[in-house]
């Protein structure tokens, strides 16, 4: 069984939601408090063992490729006035180990993982989508492949939400249960109202083996008028073993304008520097709504 050691981060999105703010800025660039979103998925990259991230880019978006690169001037000065430059640590990225590559037009998650299919090439891989701010400790990836270790295969990170959100998401058609683990019987991507074969949705992180790639090679656009993952995903079903993972933690849902306060909100809570500040301000901010 081979190693997780790449991961795809689609992040060529317009983010249309967060207009007028992603005018010029990208949303994966958001700050959760003092950290950017993407840079927290990074982190969880790493801390799961894997080396090569591959950033599926888009026009207009290339403050991402220099976040994760040297900042030679900012470093140099803050070494000059003797400030610790650690709050750095892991936006640079080890040289020759990232890769950037243009999604040249917007259609769909399917179409932009392909893009990465000839860096994959025979290699089982992770994805992250960004905008899904997952918090946990071991972090999410971390567990997943803690769960590929034991079962191999195509392993999803599995989350349940109230029934009537389903029509946003990717949905398991679940089989057995056995703690944190799901079968997977099946898929299908943003199911209709009322059609939705379990509560059970994909929350933004995978582990699929480089088959996938070559069906995305021929996938056809699904739910939206996109070339969709998830179609692609459900053809692989049977074929090789697939599994869903819930995750122990907490999963915030940036893509949207409530998740991404929410996430801010709890970290700053949680946070050691400025939590107690912020709980006060928050108590006196309710007392006066
Ligand atoms: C994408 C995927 C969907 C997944 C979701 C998680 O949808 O296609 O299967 O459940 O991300 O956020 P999008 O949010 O891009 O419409």
């Amino acid at each position: 069984m081979k190693p997780i050691k790449k991961a795809v981060f689609p992040v060529a999105g317009m983010g249309t939601r967060f207009l007028p703010a992603t005018k010029v800025m990208p949303k994966e660039l958001f700050p959760i408090v003092d950290r950017p979103l993407l840079q927290y998925a990074v982190d969880e990259a790493l801390e799961a063992g894997i080396e090569q991230m591959i950033f599926i880019n888009g026009r207009g978006k290339g403050m991402i490729e220099d976040h994760f690169d040297l900042a030679y001037e900012l470093e140099r000065t803050m070494g000059d006035r003797g400030k610790d430059s650690s709050v750095l640590d892991g936006t640079r990225l080890t040289p020759g180990n990232s890769v950037f590559i243009r999604q040249q037009e917007p259609l769909g998650l399917g179409h932009a993982i392909w893009c990465a299919r000839d860096i994959i090439g025979d290699e089982p891989f992770a994805i992250f989508l960004p905008d899904e701010f997952m918090v946990g400790s071991p972090g999410c990836m971390r567990q997943m492949v803690d769960a590929y270790d034991e079962l191999g295969g195509n392993i999803v990170c599995a989350l349940e939400i109230p029934i009537e959100d389903t029509p946003s998401y990717g949905v398991i058609n679940p089989g057995y249960r056995k703690g944190p683990i799901t079968e997977v019987k099946g898929l299908v991507e943003k199911p209709a109202a009322g059609t939705a074969p379990s509560n059970l949705i994909l929350p933004g992180r995978y582990i699929l083996q480089p088959e996938v790639m070559r069906i995305l090679e021929t996938q056809e656009a699904g739910a939206g008028g996109e070339i969709q993952l998830t179609d692609a995903m459900a053809q692989m079903i049977g074929k090789q073993p697939f599994h869903g993972m819930t995750f122990d933690g907490r999963r915030y849902d940036c893509g949207s304008k409530v998740g991404y306060v929410e996430a801010n909100l709890a970290m700053a809570l949680a946070h050691p520097d400025i939590g107690d500040d912020i709980r006060t301000i928050a108590e006196k901010l309710l007392a006066n709504s």
